[in-house]
């Protein structure tokens, strides 16, 4: 099968399409016939050696970490799907290619495109583990701390689902984005709190951030306590009492609660770019770049 592959840690340009052997689902496992692939910011990391010590690479290694496609084979114990069926979710890794393995899982809901099941797995299980972790904020304001990019941008949708009140953080050039998506946008950067104040006189119950930007210790002065923040991607996270999440706990579940709200029509994720399995490393370099709007995906 053609895969995106590397056979070293390096920049975009170490990723090549090639031939691989297909993967086989195992127990509680299934093999889709891949349509299309995100890019996440952790597909960066692996390919530049950061993870190594937490994701052990072997050479060569097929990139991907999230996929749609139509499921061809269906592992011992698996019940809720059967060949032919559509779904998205995510893999161990090595998504990026013609076959893909995923351990968890959920029928693309039919108001989704391709594109959108692609831009919607581990972003979307990140988001609903992040704001469960929050608990109930029905009737409250949650600010996000970066909503326009892949995580955020599903955040603010669940929330907004929800109930929530959503303040996010973004440029300037993504506030009209944000309002689309039901949020109140203001900047980030020194002086957050007096925008937050401005926008939210009363406060704010809860903050997520997903930018892992340095802000976390204002976004606990901001909310009064660090019981209700979350990060996931501030690794000093612990130190201020806040909850690192990891994004593909639950991850089932999550996925069905994303698919669930994009059957009601309240979730739609939000795809900036699709780039060809062959232009790989440009869909690589595109979210290098830090201000992905929504998700950048790879199809095939
Ligand atoms: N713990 C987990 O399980 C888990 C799961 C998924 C992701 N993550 C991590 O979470 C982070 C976000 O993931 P993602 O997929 O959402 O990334 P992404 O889509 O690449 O995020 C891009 C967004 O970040 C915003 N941004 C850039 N600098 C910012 C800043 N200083 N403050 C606030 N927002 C800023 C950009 O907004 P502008 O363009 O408007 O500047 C852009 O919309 C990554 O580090 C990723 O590795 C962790």
């Amino acid at each position: 099968m053609r895969a995106v592959r590397f056979h070293e840690f390096g920049d975009p340009q170490v990723l090549t399409v090639e031939d691989a052997p297909e993967p086989h689902a195992g127990p509680g496992e299934v093999r889709v016939r891949v349509r299309a692939v995100s890019v996440n910011p952790v597909d960066l990391k692996i390919r530049a050696g950061y993870m190594a010590q937490v994701i052990p690479t072997t050479f060569p290694a097929v990139i991907g970490y999230d996929a749609t496609g139509v499921v061809d084979e269906v592992g011992a114990g698996v019940t809720d799907v059967s060949p032919g069926d559509q779904v998205f979710g995510l893999a161990a890794q090595g998504t990026t290619a013609e076959y893909a393995v995923l351990n968890a899982w959920a029928s693309v809901p039919r108001p989704w495109t391709v594109e959108q099941a692609a831009a919607a797995g581990l972003a979307s299980s990140t988001a609903v583990e992040s704001l469960n972790a929050l608990g109930d904020l029905s009737g409250k304001t949650l600010l996000i701390e970066g909503a326009a990019g892949g995580v955020g941008s599903a955040a603010v949708q669940i929330a907004v689902a929800r109930g929530v009140t959503v303040i996010g953080t973004a440029s300037e050039a993504n506030h009209d984005f944000l309002r689309s998506l039901g949020a109140i946008p203001i900047t980030y950067g020194p002086g957050l709190a007096e925008r937050v104040a401005e926008v939210a006189p009363d406060g704010v119950d809860a903050a997520f951030d997903t930018a892992g930007s340095g802000s976390l210790a204002d976004l606990v002065a901001i909310v009064g306590s660090s019981s209700r923040v979350v990060s996931i991607a501030d690794f000093g996270a612990a130190a201020l009492g806040v909850t690192l999440v990891a994004g593909n706990a639950h991850a089932a579940d999550n996925l069905a609660d994303a698919a669930r709200l994009g059957s009601a029509g309240t979730f739609t994720p939000v795809v900036q770019a699709a780039y060809p399995l062959e232009k790989a490393a440009d869909a690589h370099a595109h979210v290098q770049g830090g201000h992905t709007r929504g998700k950048v995906l790879i199809t095939l």
